[in-house]
């Protein structure tokens, strides 16, 4: 075993003086890790801005949603997402009445991804604890791909605008 500085068997320096093969090797690495951050920064650009699943335009998904509201939203929600009467009045058991979905309500100030936990988890994943809330919470009753058409079928009846201001809301969640 050649020491520190020592010469081996070949005549070249082991240990002190790098071996000549590591420059490239280390030009490699470079280049990999510039290339790699750049492709980073690309998707983090990329995430930043793209579309969440509730964006979606595909008819197929919408149908979906469509059915999966009238199914088990509506009851509550309203067949055109209009919400209980006098909802923002609480209960006489204190609880809130189902919002509406339709631009008046307040769905669309919430990024998709608590929307989705919203309705996956149930509105107590966000509330304080003890919170009572009537909305039932769908894990193990909808896929997440159904929770996630049903928020696009919703986003699909809001006007323009109001996809414009939830696109943003959902922009300054991404960026956090
Ligand atoms: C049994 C009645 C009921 C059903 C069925 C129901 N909800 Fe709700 N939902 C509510 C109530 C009540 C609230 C208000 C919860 C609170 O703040 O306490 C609510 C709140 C919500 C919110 C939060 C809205 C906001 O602006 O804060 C979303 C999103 C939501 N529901 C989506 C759904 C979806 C999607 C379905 C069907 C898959 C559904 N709900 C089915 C009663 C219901």
């Amino acid at each position: 075993m050649a020491g520190p500085g020592q010469r081996s068997k070949e005549g070249t320096m082991t240990e002190g003086t790098p071996p000549r093969r590591s420059v490239p090797v280390i030009g490699l690495l470079a280049g990999a890790v510039l290339v790699a951050s750049i492709g980073g920064l690309g998707w983090w650009q990329f995430a930043r801005t793209a579309a969440s699943p509730m964006d979606s335009t595909d008819p197929r998904v919408l149908a979906l949603g469509g059915r999966v509201y009238q199914r088990e939203c509506a009851s509550c929600h309203g067949a055109q997402l209009e919400g209980q009467p006098d909802w923002q009045t609480r209960l006489p058991n204190g609880r809130l009445p189902a919002p509406p979905h339709d631009p008046s309500g307040h769905t669309w100030h919430h990024p998709a991804e608590q929307l989705f936990g919203i309705v996956k988890d149930g509105v107590q994943a966000y509330a304080p604890p003890g919170y009572e809330s009537d909305m039932p919470a769908y894990a193990g009753r909808l896929s997440d791909a159904e929770i996630w058409a049903v928020l696009a079928f919703i986003k699909s009846t809001w006007p323009a605008d109001t996809r414009g201001h939830h696109d943003e809301i959902d922009r300054r969640n991404r960026r956090r």
